[in-house]
């Protein structure tokens, strides 16, 4: 068998296409140019590379964005203060601080302070609690994008075998809330999990998100089985790979993501998507706080 490719660049355009979309009508209909304001304290390098392509992205589809640097021996109460100045200013559709936070700061204690109905990224425990009970407003932008891109591949998701590898609480875990809240199976491998192929072997839909290159060979992959590689590791050689041996994986399984291209195009859109929702709902009657579970609504 050889895998059909996932291309997470051609969703990705298609869903940032109906954002520029639902952006111009917020504008015709209500005057509201959705607003996201982006928080970096450091400077690391990864991460300012990912902050400079979401505001790219903003700007893309219609997003005025707000950038706000502070240095990594900021206090925190600085950047609190900040936090909630935002959330209570009515332009200010979606906050998000960038990850990692210098050692000083306490993680749950900043993104507690962020309005939860401006929690784009989802981090909020309003929001993961959300999602534990089956909805939430803003699911976390990597394992929606997996969804959306699961959905958009005609991928079927209730009663099958879902294993995630990797159990981080951007990826891993509301990877696998998601993927319950559609009726799977789903397992979740770890760091310390013994013997991962007996687990891998037996996914129907394998999402792998442990940033180690070649954790998955062709042997652990059951045989058209559907690979969602979220890892993104540079080598020495500077090429870009997931996590899977891609090559071996793709003999084996029936549809794959590729490294680049696959997963990270989805990311960074499901942030626009989160930002204009949000930007949807201060317009309209502040109702009901939790959305049903994440589903394919978005594309055709
Ligand atoms: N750092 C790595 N991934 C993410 C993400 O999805 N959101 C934020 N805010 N920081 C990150």
């Amino acid at each position: 068998m050889t895998a059909t490719i996932i291309d997470g660049k051609s969703v990705a355009a298609k869903v940032r296409w109906q954002c520029r979309e639902r952006a111009d009508e917020l504008q015709a209909r209500h005057g509201v140019v959705p607003g996201l304001a982006v928080l970096m304290v450091g400077d690391d390098p990864a991460s300012a590379v990912y902050v400079r392509k979401k505001i790219q992205a903003c700007a893309d589809v219609g997003i005025q964005s707000h950038k706000f640097l502070f240095s990594r021996d900021e206090k925190q109460s600085v950047v609190i203060d900040k936090i909630r100045e935002l959330s209570a200013d009515p332009k200010i559709h979606g906050i998000l601080v960038q990850l990692p936070l210098p050692k000083h700061f306490d993680l749950q204690e900043v993104l507690g302070a962020i309005d939860q109905e401006k929690d784009v990224d989802g981090f909020h425990l309003y929001n993961v609690g959300g999602l534990v009970v089956g909805g939430t407003v803003f699911p976390p932008c990597t394992p929606y994008g997996v969804m959306l891109m699961l959905d958009n591949s005609g991928v079927e998701i209730a009663g099958r075998n879902a294993v995630v590898v990797g159990a981080s609480n951007i990826v891993g875990k509301p990877m696998a809330l998601m993927l319950m809240n559609r009726e799977a199976t789903v397992s979740v491998c770890h760091a310390k999990t013994r013997d991962l192929a007996q687990f891998t072997i037996l996914a129907d839909i394998l999402i792998v998100a442990a940033g180690c290159p070649n954790l998955i060979t062709g042997p652990m992959v059951k045989s058209g089985a559907v690979v969602i590689d979220v890892g993104i590791n540079r080598l020495p050689n500077g090429q870009l790979v997931g996590d899977c041996d891609f090559e071996a994986v793709s003999r084996r399984a029936s549809k794959i993501t590729p490294v680049p291209g696959g997963v990270g195009p989805m990311t960074v859109t499901m942030l626009l998507v989160n930002t204009i929702s949000s930007a949807e709902r201060s317009c309209a009657d502040r109702s009901p706080a939790i959305a049903g579970a994440v589903g394919a609504a978005l594309i055709d």
